[in-house]
């Protein structure tokens, strides 16, 4: 006998229905009335949600001398209490390595996992048998990957390498995303600031201005347009970035588009008050670009929200040093994103309950070779579901989240509705943001080629 979800209301990406759910095994068997079970849980009042999708995490990550807070473990445990029940994260080639050596290196890290977790493959050394293993990547499930526009002297990669990334995932139907800063111009901006002394945190914003991001957005655009390849825009934080992208869609460019919510909620004005708690890449914006991407996501024009998770502690890691230069980049969120989204899109009227479930899950499925099993709410799809109960008001705090970094990017915001219960692929794992099942049972996903995306 499986499970019966009894009077909930069905959000997917194109529908809100009223009806039970029978799930059996992993899957969601029936969708209808009337369903008998030992096991009935009275959901009515509550929102039924396709499990989350954040594809855009980094746990366990090291750089600049350091390493997360949060790793796989802690990571995807907080993911899942917030209501994410799958996460893709970045296994990223060091110069000399080879593009499989970093993945067993990322497959080591990922243990005890809560949700389900892929890969993303972040290239950075390009040679001449980084096409062959693009081509092994794709068997392994790993069908995406990752380019630097940014990060000179490290991550970064130039137009060359770009342009045989993009020729190569045409041909093998993967999907190239990329983080679209100039780094060549942001090492001259940050060189000036420091012979100039300016080293408190706003002149991270101030060395990465919008215009920076906008030429990487157009230059990559462009080198797509030129090979004919699909391409994805990480973190997306500017306006003058979106009216590139919406440019380069009149031309037929196939661009899809992730923001995260740091950049619809927060703003530079942040930079002046324990302000390394924001240096993150790109920087916050101003609260006209928090606008411009709240009015893309409202008109279909960005495809995905992410979080970026990247979580350092504000003691002992961000705040050790009076120089924004040497402060690791990143922040956390993948236990709010839910959350924040429901609460500020659409209670706020910014984007549907339909558009939530686009954006949180399905989207990022369909993009990234999830779907149908991941994504949706419908026979035959793995029972990732979310019970969401909109009448329940809190406040998002550090001192109760399950992040486990000392402070969140948003203390005191209102948080609106309550994770009632989390499934994955069929198990009940989390009841009133609570952890029930104790065994971590993510699981590694191998995603399916991109095939042009929705
Ligand atoms: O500051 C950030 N976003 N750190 C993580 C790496 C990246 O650029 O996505
Ligand atoms: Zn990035
Ligand atoms: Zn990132």
């Amino acid at each position: 006998m499986g499970i019966v979800l009894k009077g909930g209301m069905i959000i997917t990406a194109s529908d809100s229905y009223k009806a039970d759910i029978y799930i059996e095994g992993e899957k969601i068997q029936a969708i209808g009335n009337d369903f008998t079970s030992d096991e009935i849980i009275d959901v009515s009042g509550c929102y039924i949600f396709p499990g989350a999708i954040d594809c855009h995490t980094h746990f366990a990550l090291e750089t600049m001398g350091t390493i997360t807070a949060d790793d796989f473990a802690t990571g995807t445990k907080a993911a899942i209490i917030g209501g994410t029940t799958a996460i893709i994260d970045y296994a990223t080639q060091y110069k000399g390595e080879s593009l499989l050596t970093a993945l067993d290196k990322q497959f080591k890290k990922a243990v005890n996992c809560y949700c389900d977790f892929g890969f993303h493959m972040g290239i950075t050394d390009w040679n001449e048998s980084t096409g062959y293993e693009m081509e092994r990547l794709m068997i392994l499930g790993v069908t995406s990957f990752k380019l630097y526009m940014a990060y000179k002297n490290s991550l970064q990669v130039d137009d060359g390498v770009i342009y045989q990334a993009l020729k190569k995932s045409k041909d093998i139907s993967g999907l190239v995303t990329v983080h679209c800063e100039n780094g060549d111009i942001i090492n001259e901006l940050v060189k000036e600031a420091i012979s100039e002394k300016h080293l408190f945190p706003i002149y991270h914003a101030k060395t990465r201005p919008d215009i920076v991001e906008k030429e990487a957005i157009s230059r990559v655009l462009t080198i797509s347009e030129l090979t004919g390849a699909s391409i994805y825009i990480v973190h997306l934080s500017t306006n003058m970035g979106l009216e590139s992208i919406i440019d380069a869609k009149r031309r037929g460019v196939n661009v899809f588009v992730e923001t995260c919510p740091q950049y619809l909620l927060l703003d530079d004005s942040l930079y002046f008050s324990e302000g390394e708690k924001y240096i993150m890449s790109p920087p916050l914006r101003k609260i006209e670009d928090n606008i411009a991407l709240w009015k893309g996501l409202s008109n279909n024009l960005i495809d995905t929200v992410a979080t970026d998770h990247c979580s350092f502690n504000y003691n002992g890691q961000k705040n050790c040093d009076h120089n924004f230069s040497k402060i690791p980049n990143g922040a956390p969120g993948v236990e709010h994103r839910l959350a924040l989204m429901y609460t500020y899109g659409v209670m706020k009227n910014r984007i549907t309950l339909n558009q939530l479930v686009s954006y949180l899950s399905t989207n990022p499925a369909k993009i990234f070779g999830l779907f149908p099993n991941k994504g949706t709410i419908a026979v035959g799809s793995d029972a990732d579901i979310v019970v969401y109960d909109p009448n329940v008001k809190n406040v998002i705090s550090a001192k109760n989240q399950n992040q486990n970094v000392d402070y969140t990017p948003y203390e005191g915001f209102e948080k609106m509705g309550l994770v009632k219960y989390t499934f994955l692929r069929g198990r009940m794992i989390v009841k009133d943001e609570q952890l029930v099942e104790n065994e971590p049972l993510g699981k590694y996903i191998y995603r399916k080629p991109f095939k042009g995306g929705m």
